[in-house]
């Protein structure tokens, strides 16, 4: 392969640098920054950097030894402000590229240390186990020993986690080790690994368990241990997620995000009292908003459902919250069964809510209110929402997956 110098004109999507090639084509150069003088050598529109002829004054140290390795993150190595606004200017090209322009808040910033929810991957060596996460577009896993972005409890069990995992590999078998930091310890989920079926081996993991501020053990679905109740928050409102639930990855985002939604929706007119929380999950926004409304939590995961109930039990003070267990994507609510609400909250997996949104924009409720982590498809379901007389008042990105280029949103819509 030749080594060739390139100038790197922009920061695609992807977090790579882009550089115009020899051909005039686009090549992608991983760990290049804006303005930099690099030198790659190219193949099929990749360029592998060599080196770094003229850095960018944008360049800083990364916070993390794995970094350029690991594929955890994509741009450790941008100063503050720049990574900011190239988030927001991402979230407002990808709207643009649906007719829609309106004015993208600042980012609501993330911090070290924040993520509260780790999905590593575990593999067994001739000595050792690895743990980590995999390089990008590759299936090599990066041993990690430190990981900035991660909450400092998770960072401190891997060397137990390695342990823990070891008598569950085989030589062949990658793990999948879900980690959440919760108030009772660590909540630890195993997957893709045989059943621990053996009383010896429940013995063993129970005994290794030990090493770990450990709150509960799953293994291949079946709860080995439960040593503490792994209580998490949703603003301030106790819940017990089910094991390897989904959760937002980070509780200071989560909890930025409740507080702004909780600020759009105290301008909301109330006269029905009523409020509709489509793709709930264990309540994350039900619970909060069920302080000031009657909620209906629509969602298709029971474990989920079924926390959300254990954890109404557990608040006092609150409006009540009914339940339905219904997917959305097959029979979403229709615009005759959304009549009577004050404000509808929609938070879809990163696919969107499509069909869903088709009836949303029919119905007459005077605010909407959507939670994305797919600007994509957010972009696809807002402009439904806008084509059926909606206007898209608001939109804050926040900076839940730091480092990487993923952004989560909010965005509020007002019927015209
Ligand atoms: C991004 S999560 C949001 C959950 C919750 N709002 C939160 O913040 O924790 C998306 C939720 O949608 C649920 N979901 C996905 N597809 C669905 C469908 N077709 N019908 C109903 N719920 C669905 C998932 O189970 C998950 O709980």
């Amino acid at each position: 392969m030749a080594e060739i110098n390139l100038q790197i004109e922009s920061l695609g999507a992807g977090g790579d640098g882009v550089a115009i090639g020899p051909e005039g084509m686009p090549v992608f150069v991983p760990l290049a920054l804006p303005g930099e003088s690099v030198a790659v050598a190219i193949t099929e529109g990749r360029g592998k950097l060599l080196r770094i002829v003229e850095p960018s004054s944008d360049r800083i140290k990364p916070v993390c030894t794995h970094f350029a390795q690991c594929g955890g993150c994509a741009l450790q190595h941008l100063r503050a402000p720049v990574y900011e606004s190239w988030k927001r200017e991402q979230l407002a090209l990808t709207l643009a590229a649906r007719g829609l322009e309106t004015k993208v808040q600042p980012l609501v910033a993330g911090t070290i240390g924040m993520r509260r929810r780790a999905v590593l991957s575990a593999t067994r060596t001739k000595k050792s186990v690895m743990i980590g996460y995999f390089k990008r577009g590759s299936h090599e896993l990066v041993d990690i020993h430190q990981c900035p972005v991660l909450s400092p409890d998770i960072v401190e069990a891997l060397p137990a986690l390695r342990k823990l995992v070891r008598p569950l590999l085989s030589r062949k078998n990658v793990a999948r080790v879900s980690v959440l930091s919760t108030q009772g310890g660590l909540d630890v989920v195993i997957d893709d690994v045989e059943p621990a079926t053996e009383a010896s081996m429940r013995i063993k993991l129970v005994e290794l368990s030990m090493g770990l501020a450990l709150a509960r053990l799953t293994v291949a679905g079946d709860m080995i241990i439960e040593k503490d109740r792994p209580f998490i928050s949703f603003d301030g409102l106790k819940a017990i997620s089910p094991p390897g639930g989904f959760l937002q990855a980070s509780q200071v985002i989560q909890d930025k995000m409740i507080a702004h939604i909780l600020k759009l929706v105290s301008a909301v007119k109330r006269p029905k009292g009523r409020a509709l929380d489509l793709y709930s999950g264990m309540g994350t926004f039900s619970l909060p908003l069920a302080r000031n409304f009657k909620v209906l939590a629509v969602e298709y995961d029971k474990p989920a459902l079924q926390a959300l109930q254990h954890a109404i039990g557990l608040s006092e003070g609150l409006k009540p919250v009914e339940i339905l267990e219904r997917d959305l994507a097959i029979m979403p609510l229709s615009a005759l069964e959304l009549r009577g609400y004050d404000v509808v909250l929609f938070d879809p997996p990163r696919s969107g809510a499509r069909s869903q949104v088709a009836e949303l924009a029919k119905s007459d409720i005077p605010h909407l209110i959507a939670i994305s982590c797919s600007p994509a498809s957010f972009a696809r379901d807002a402009r439904i929402l806008i084509d059926g007389g909606y206007e898209l008042k608001s939109l804050t990105p926040f900076d839940q997956f730091l480092y990487s280029t993923h952004v989560e949103l909010v965005g509020e819509f007002v019927k015209k």
